[in-house]
């Protein structure tokens, strides 16, 4: 029976196709993005003298990503490596549907750090007067009416931490809008290593900065997502924590891999 169904589609044009881990694992569209992955790999070890090293479900979720661009993903990956003997452990301040959470998982899944994931589920806070709209991604018309937008399930965070493999004992989900999470919960990360912060507004990235100041030692990395992006709250919430804290260095890579910041703490 398959054998026929298989011969009349063949006659029509069209192959089945097999999915694997929730991607096309046979289409040529992702046989062509893995090859573009490996060369991208190679040329970045190549300029910026790191090697990675080899993780064979890296392309799967860097296929999978909603807004993050890959090149963006290879600083997440950088730092997550750069940090691997920096105490601490790794943070994701504003995880929507768990995307970008499972490739950070699976970096991190040999090593022994915690994985915190914190977010309100329920979508972006309301903005400030800091918030301008600089960019209207979603073509909403005002910085307003994104207040709740981005707004995921929880269970899909834990679902796609289970596709990885991620032990549940080795990450620690915070639910809620960040500045009560801060101000009640009691088992937060003592010391952070790496925390990618991705929070798109003015009043959550200064507090999810505020608190990371006082749990990172030197040598700790903090990537900000939407630098110069989206809402003028971002780069505005940055440039006001690092005129108030001397002891990180930025850099901000060019647009093309992304909008986003680094933060490198020189000092603790
Ligand atoms: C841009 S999305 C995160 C995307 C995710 N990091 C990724 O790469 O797929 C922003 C997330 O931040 C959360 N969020 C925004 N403001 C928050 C706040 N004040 N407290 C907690 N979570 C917040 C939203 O619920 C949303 O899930």
């Amino acid at each position: 029976m398959m054998k026929i169904i298989k011969a009349i589609l063949k006659a029509l044009g069209y192959e089945i196709v097999k999915f694997a881990s929730g991607v096309p694992a046979s289409t040529h569209t992702f046989a062509n993005f893995t090859n573009v992955i490996s060369a991208y790999e190679k040329l970045f070890q190549e300029n910026q003298q790191f090697f990675f090293s080899a993780n064979p479900s890296r392309t799967v979720l860097l296929a999978r990503l909603r807004g993050t661009p890959p090149s963006e993903a290879y600083f997440i990956i950088k730092s997550l490596f750069q940090t691997k003997d920096v105490e601490g452990d790794i943070c994701e301040f504003g995880v929507a549907q768990g995307e970008t959470s499972a490739l950070i998982a699976n970096e991190i899944r040999e090593s022994e750090k915690i994985f915190h994931l914190f977010d309100s589920f329920a979508g972006l806070s309301d903005p400030t007067t800091e918030d301008e709209l600089k960019d209207d991604i979603f073509s909403l018309g005002s910085m307003n009416a994104y207040k709740g937008k981005m707004s995921y399930q929880k269970n899909w965070v834990l679902s796609r931490l289970d596709a990885v493999e991620f032990p549940q004992k080795r990450y620690s989900l915070h639910e809620g809008f960040i500045e009560d999470v801060i101000a009640h919960e009691q088992n937060l990360p003592e010391k952070v290593a790496f925390a990618y912060v991705d929070f798109d507004l003015y009043a959550p990235i200064k507090t999810a900065l505020e608190f990371l100041h006082t749990r990172t030692v030197k040598g700790a990395i903090i990537m900000i997502d939407d630098y110069d992006f989206f809402s003028t709250g971002v780069k505005k919430a940055v440039d006001e924590f690092l005129q108030a804290n001397v002891n990180y260095q930025i850099d901000v890579p060019s647009s093309d891999f992304g909008h986003f910041a680094i933060l490198h703490k020189k000092q603790s």
